[in-house]
Formats: structure tokens, sequence, C-alpha cells
């Protein structure tokens, strides 16, 4: 089991931040939106930088809401995210998703995002994440799919990205296509009810192809990913600098758009 003490797959690299930080509320969480109550008690599993933490924050003015993540320097960047926003109901601590220092039924919301991919256990920490949860609350995930994830035009390079993305995720213990196994694991964790659903992201603009194409031209040559991948033998280095420039083409391509479809379950303890 990949506790809090493992390496996530990413790091925490800026281009991998860049990712995270562009997620908001709104953008990532909009199925929960209309199931919180102004005084729910929130917990943030695996919170990251925080920017969708901080939009629970807001939605939930009179209850309060925690984040946490098993590295330490990410949630430096969440708090100085709070205090810029003024949230005075958030707080950030440092904790493993697998076993949480809180009481039993200690929180009405208990919401995890694109977390469960990077873990070798989902099960199990969906289970923990249904222990905290009050008995009329409600636990709220949402992952990706790589396998599922579509792009226009046709590029053998981002086929091979997709290929190589998915080898090394699951050299690394994870499940790089949690999207289509997610009610399943939350059903494998003995929640009585589960409803699922789905949203897609779209990535069509100039500003989105050169944020996301961008990005992933970096994260593929320098982030924590390009030492698993060299470090596994699944790709060498030149490899890596093809496929970003594969990343790059492609941002520059007439047309081009990305979608990624995400997988949403409520779960009722
Ligand atoms: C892909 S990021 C998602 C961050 C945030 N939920 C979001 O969607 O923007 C995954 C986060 O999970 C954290 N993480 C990985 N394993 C964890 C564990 N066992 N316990 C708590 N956090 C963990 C990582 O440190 C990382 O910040």
């Amino acid at each position: 089991m990949n506790s809090g003490g493992h390496r996530y797959l990413h790091g925490h690299h800026d281009a991998v931040l860049r990712s995270h930080r562009r997620r908001t509320i709104e953008t990532s969480a909009a199925y929960v939106i209309p199931r919180l109550q102004s005084d729910s008690d929130v917990l943030d599993a695996g919170c990251g930088p925080g920017s969708i933490t901080v939009g629970f924050a807001a939605q939930v003015p009179n209850g309060s809401v925690i984040g946490i993540d098993s590295e330490p320097s990410v949630l430096d960047e969440a708090r100085s995210l709070a205090e810029a926003e003024g949230r005075t109901n958030l707080t950030f601590e440092v904790g493993d998703i697998y076993r949480m220092g809180f009481e039993a039924e200690r929180f009405d919301v208990v919401h995890v995002h694109n977390v469960l991919q990077h873990l070798d256990d989902p099960v199990a920490a969906l289970g923990e994440m249904r222990r905290v949860c009050r008995k009329q609350g409600f636990v709220a995930a949402r992952e990706s799919d790589y396998g599922a994830m579509f792009w226009y035009p046709e590029s053998e390079a981002l086929a091979e990205w997709r290929a190589l993305y998915r080898k090394v995720a699951r050299s690394a213990g994870g499940e790089p296509d949690a999207g289509r196994h997610l009610a399943a694991w939350a059903r494998s964790a003995g929640f009585s009810g589960v409803e699922a659903s789905a949203s897609c992201s779209c990535y069509a603009t100039a500003e989105e192809k050169q944020w996301w194409g961008g990005l992933w031209a970096e994260r593929i040559v320098q982030s924590r990913f390009a030492e698993q991948a060299a470090g596994g033998h699944l790709a060498a280095t030149e490899d890596l600098e093809r496929l970003a420039e594969g990343w790059q083409e492609w941002v520059t391509t007439p047309d081009a758009c990305f979608f990624i479809p995400h997988a949403e379950v409520i779960c009722t303890p």
C-alpha cells in the first residue's frame, strides 16, 4: 500500500502544480455544489495546492473545511491561497488518506479529486473516507480516465505518450484508467449507495491548448514522471524529448482539441 510516505508519481514540479492550480470547485467538483449546506463540515483529501478546497470554503461560510495532503510543501501554497482569498473557515494539515487522524463520523462531506488513481489501494482509501463521514453525509469522488481521453487530430506522439503514461502510472502502483473503476471501487469499499455521473473537460482555445500541451511538453522531460519513466527503463531520454516535441507540435496544429472524461460518484455511508 502506498502510504503518505510514498512518492506521488508526478511530484510537485511547477509544471505539475500549474495543472492542479487551474482546477476550481466549478470546473472539478460542480456535481457536489448543489448538495452542500452553508454549514457543512467538509474534508478535501489529497487537496494539493488547494484551488478546489478554497471553493468549498466559499460554499460553506457557516461550516468548516479541512484539506489534507501527504506533501507538506504543497500545503504552504494552499495556505497562501486561503489567506489571499480571506477564507477563515479553512485549514490544511499533513495527512495520509489511508490513516486519517480524525474521529469516526467527523465530516458531512468527504471529497477526493484525482487522487485515487495514484494509490495502490483505492478501495482502502475510500473505506477510510467512509469511516470519517457522518451517516447522513456523503463521500464525493471524481477521477479522470487516461484510456478514455481523446483528441484531434490523430497524433502518433500523443498516442505514444498515452501508452507510456499508462505504463509509468501502473509501474508506480496506480490505475490511470481510474474513472471506469470508480463506482466498483466505491461499492467494494462498502458504501450503501453509489450514484454515478460523468463530466468532460475540453481544451480547445489557443490559450487552453498552450497551457495543457505546454505543461505536458515540460512535465514529460522535467517532472518526477520523467525520472520514473527513465528509471523504470520504460522510455529513454530521447523518447521523452521526442514526445515533448510532439506535444509542442499538437499545440500549434489548426483545430486541435483535447477531451478528458471524468467519472464521479456520490457515495452514501
Ligand atoms: C493529482 S494531485 C490532486 C490534487 C487536488 N485534489 C486537485 O485535484 O487539484 C494528487 C495529490 O494527492 C496527494 N497524495 C498522494 N498520495 C496521498 C496520500 N496517501 N495521502 C494524502 N495525499 C496523497 C499528492 O501529494 C497530490 O498533491
